[in-house]
Formats: C-alpha cells, structure tokens, sequence
C-alpha cells in the first residue's frame, strides 16, 4: 500500500485549526483559541489528520502521488474544521412562508399556532408526505448547507409526534445523511407541540402526554444500535410543556441512557435551564429569556448555551444576551435552528454575523462557538484539527478568519457545491 496521501489541502492564506485553548471570557479578543497558521497545509490519510502547518513543511513531510492523491489549492481561502450546526429542525417538507408575512403584518407566533397553523401544520404535511418526499427535501437542504460550510448537522425530529411518524422520522434522517454525505446527528423531540390530531378532543393535552409516556418513547428507546436516536429535546416553554409535563421523558431518557439537549425560555423563562442543568443536558437553546440562577447552573453543569439568532431575528426578538452568558461561565454555541416556522435558513457563518453585531460575542468566541462549542455539545471529536484527530474540514471562500462575520451571508465553501 502507497504511504501517499490520500488528501491535501495547501497553500490557504490562513488554516485556522482551533486547536488552541478555551476563549477567556475576560479577554475576548484574544485570538490564541483559533490556532491560526498562515499559508497553511493539512494532509490528509483515511480520514485521519496525517500532518499540518505551513506548506512548505507539510510538503516536506508527506508523499504525494499524482494518481492518488486530491490536491485542493486553498490560495485565498481559509481552510477550518468543518462547522457544526448543532440545532436544527431540518426535516420538514414545504415552507410557512405566509405565517412570516402575517408576524411581519403584527400576528403573533402564538397566534399563527392557536388557528392550527404552526408546529402543527407542519406535522399534517409531513405526515401527508411519502418517506421520498422527506428524504429528498432533507438530503437537499443538507447539501445546501454542506455548501456554506457545515459538515455536522443535528436533525431533530419533533413534526412527526406519533409513534409511527416520529420512527419514520428518525428512518429519513439517517437515510438523508447517507445519500447527502453529511454527517448528521439524530434528536428525538417527542414534547414540540400536542399532536394536532388529538388537541381538540376533550382531555387531548393529557392523551398525548400518557400516550407518548407509554408507546412512543419506549418504541423509540426499544430501536437497535445504529436506529436509536443519539439525543433527546423537549419544548419547554408556555408555548409548549411544563417542567412538569418534562420530567417524566427526561427520567425516561436517563434509565435509556440517551442524553438531553433541550428548547428552553424562547417566549418565557418557565426554569427551563434549571431543569436542564438537573438532567445534565447537553444543551439548554434559545435562551431568550433566561435568568442568572439559570444560567449558573448550565455552567456548572458544563451545559452548553445554543443561541439561534435566526429564530430570534425572525420572530422580532431582542437577540439573547451572549457576552452575560459568558460572564457567568456559560460556554456558547450558536446554531440555525433551520425550520419553517421561525427560522428558514441554512446558512451558518450568518449566525456568526448576528453573534458579533447583536450578541456581544467577539469574532474568536462565535468561530468557538460554531467549532469547539457545538462539538462538545454533541460529543464529537471534531472542530478543530489535530495531527491524529478526524480530518474534518471545509474550506471557506474568504481571505481571513476575520471575514466569517464580516462578509454578511456571503461566506461558501469553496469546493462544494449544493
Ligand atoms: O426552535 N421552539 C420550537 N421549535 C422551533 C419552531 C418550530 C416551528 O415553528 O415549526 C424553534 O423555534
Ligand atoms: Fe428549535
């Protein structure tokens, strides 16, 4: 077997390996935690970081065969651990592009959900689509944002919300990330909304609540190795459930041992981070409304803040208050939450935009964020590159790590294509 190189990226104006240490939250500006090499290589063999820095050295230091080896010439790109959308609702089929204009026209999202529109049509649609329909629309969207720069996605499920629909879910999840070639990571978001089909008989809040206790959460955990889901979410929100009505599915996850991530304060804060923190979650999102106890017990339970300013952006909402979350020893992610109802978008390095101008992150703290912080948040070994460590990467079509932000939704991968 040739000891070639089976990939090399060379020549990026910068390779950002975030490899460095955790950002200060009293230093924000510090640029250590990105890593940064300039005119950079990374080499690459069966999946494994083989060699990296700059690309004199690297080219003096592995074999490259003409026939076997992609060469990838990054001149005026940066080349970066591939970014991690760690929140999303992906799988959905259509759009609810006129709930958009009626918020803009001053409805409000409440509102849209009491007439049956919200969370709730998009489970009849779904429910009404055949497995090819939502394996298709996924595996598009997953390429799409393949092309800004992702190459982690967290899918949840959560418009399926009976136990058939929701172990269909999980089917076309994993079927999209094999024919997408995108890695993806699974939630099983049993708790989103009532199931529209049981919420107008009388008592149906309490049915779904003892149906999805009794059949669909065991159905879910009963799956094999390989079909089970790799996490657990509830809406815990005065739009959605109770810490109350919580509880029982997170006592359930933990004896099933699938760990939570979880929707809390996007309208109200319920204690939704508390009781985040209570059950180790890996992630407490939105955080819209949140208080300081809350905030505190997320970090001294290492759980993970996810803010989605494109669900915030697109409901007119002040945008949560990142730089307060690091104050109090809150490590920060941010992610899409790509869904139709309260954030149609794909695209990633924009949330970094968001982060900066309206959250208080710096430029170094919103790359960990879509890096370090979301991979932790998921248990991956990615976003950062290290000799020895996966061989993740995208290359952005930008000239410097300073650009993620400041070219506002403008930043591609450069060799892939959606
Ligand atoms: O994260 N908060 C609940 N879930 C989604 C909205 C889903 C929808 O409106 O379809 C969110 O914003
Ligand atoms: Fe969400």
């Amino acid at each position: 077997m040739s000891a070639a190189v089976d990939a090399i990226y060379r020549n990026a104006t910068e390779l950002v390996t975030m490899a460095g240490p955790a950002p200060d939250p009293t230093r924000p500006f510090d640029s250590a935690p990105l890593g940064v090499i300039e005119d950079g290589a990374i080499a690459v063999r069966a999946g494994r970081v083989v060699a990296l820095g700059p690309t004199r050295d690297v080219l003096a230091s592995v074999e490259i065969d003409p026939k076997n080896t992609c060469v990838f010439d990054c001149v005026g790109a940066v080349v970066a651990p591939g970014l991690i959308d760690a929140h999303t609702h992906a799988l959905f089929v259509g759009h609810r592009a006129d709930e958009f204009v009626a918020r803009i026209e001053g409805a409000s999202y409440a509102d849209i959900a009491a007439k049956g529109g919200g969370i709730a049509r998009s489970v009849r649609e779904l429910r009404a689509a055949d497995d090819e329909r939502l394996i298709a629309e996924l595996a598009a969207r997953l390429r799409r944002m393949r092309s800004f720069g992702t190459t982690m996605v967290e899918v949840k499920t959560g418009y399926g919300l009976d136990t058939e629909s929701e172990l269909r879910s999980l089917r076309a999840i994993r079927a999209a990330s094999e024919r997408a070639g995108v890695r993806v990571r699974s939630t099983f978001l049993p708790l989103h909304a009532v199931d529209p089909a049981l919420r107008s008989l009388p008592d149906g809040r309490r049915r779904f609540l003892e149906r999805t206790m009794s059949e669909t959460v065991p159905a879910v955990f009963a799956l094999g190795e390989g079909a089970r889901p790799d996490y657990v979410d509830a809406y815990v929100d005065t739009t959605g459930f109770s810490v109350e009505e919580t509880r029982p599915l997170l006592e359930a996850a933990k004896r099933a041992g699938v760990a939570p991530r979880m929707h809390v304060g996007q309208f109200a804060d319920i204690a939704g981070a508390e009781l985040a923190a209570e059950f180790g979650a890996k992630s407490a999102d939105h955080l819209e409304h949140v208080s300081d106890e809350g905030l505190r017990a997320m970090a001294s339970a290492g759980t993970v803040a996810m803010l989605l300013p494109g669900a915030a952006f697109s409901l007119g909402q002040s945008m949560p208050d990142a730089r307060r979350m690091r104050a109090l020893g809150v490590e920060v992610a941010l992610a899409t939450d790509c869904n139709p109802g309260t954030s149609f978008v794909e695209n990633l390095p924009l949330m970094a935009a968001f982060a900066v101008r309206q959250m208080g992150l710096s430029t170094v703290e919103a790359w960990w964020a879509l890096t370090r912080a979301a991979a932790r948040s998921l248990d991956w070994e990615g976003g950062a590159l290290r000799v020895g460590g996966v061989a993740d990467v995208c290359v952005l079509d930008m000239p410097s790590w300073r650009a993620l932000p400041y070219a506002v939704g403008s930043v591609r991968d450069k060799f892939t294509r959606a």
